[in-house]
């Protein structure tokens, strides 16, 4: 099963473990998972790119042996591919990149799928669309960065609705929203053409059942 291959026109939930309480990770992804979640994001960073500091792949694969969703490891860090290995054999399924901290993206993205993993660029808030032209033959998903790398509960850039609709415009690939993302933001990424929504804070403030119920039903209510 490819999470992103299969996703055809559905609007998924995926829950951000960097709000989890990561004592207790397996559970809290079992509780986004009760209010309807379909994949865990998993967020990577190494204090240089971003200056927050969290988990690497040896948390990646506990968690893959602790749940049945597909992990997506979001890379917010430098030099991804020394770790891209690493994730691949934790068994995440799917791998995004900031384009921004890459130097031959073309390479990275062929480490990925040649591990049998979904390939994603992550575009931080400033980066165009438009310099993913030539990497969409070897991209799974585009993820619209919608507050600027490195923590959650940060507020969402309004604009990066405009950036989910160019690059619908552009390309034909599902596109993943991160940042900022809850039951007030979920309708306008939706509605400019995101599919997967990623949330954080907005899930783990409360009860991540019905919090991230609140989000999936809010996103699905805006597709056409
Ligand atoms: C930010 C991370 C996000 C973060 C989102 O750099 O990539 O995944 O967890 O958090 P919220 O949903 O709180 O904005
Ligand atoms: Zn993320």
């Amino acid at each position: 099963m490819a999470f992103w291959g299969d996703l055809g026109d559905r609007i998924v939930g995926a829950p951000s473990i960097l709000s989890a309480d990561f004592a207790h990770l397996a559970d809290e992804v079992r509780r986004a998972r009760d209010g309807g979640a379909e994949l865990v994001h998993f967020d990577v960073m190494d204090n240089h790119f971003v200056p927050n500091l969290t988990v690497g792949p040896m948390v990646a694969e506990s968690l893959v042996n602790a749940t049945d969703l597909p992990i997506d490891a979001h890379l917010q860090m430098d030099r991804p591919d020394s770790l891209i290995l690493d994730f691949i054999k934790a068994g995440v399924a799917s791998i995004s990149v900031q384009p921004e901290t890459v130097r031959h993206l073309h390479r990275t993205l062929a480490m990925i799928r040649a591990g049998g993993v979904e390939a994603g660029a992550a575009l931080t808030p400033t980066t165009r669309p438009e310099t993913l032209e030539y990497a969409i033959p070897h991209l799974d998903f585009i993820l619209v960065m919608s507050v600027n790398p490195g923590f959650g509960g940060q507020d969402f850039i309004p604009e990066m609705a405009d950036k989910v609709r160019r690059i619908k415009e552009l390309y034909d690939l599902p596109v993943q929203v991160d940042g900022g993302i809850t039951e007030a933001t979920a309708p306008l990424m939706v509605e400019a053409g995101a599919q997967v929504l990623v949330a954080g804070s907005a899930v783990y403030k409360g009860n991540p059942v019905d919090e991230m119920r609140k989000i999936i039903a809010a996103g699905r209510g805006a597709s056409g």
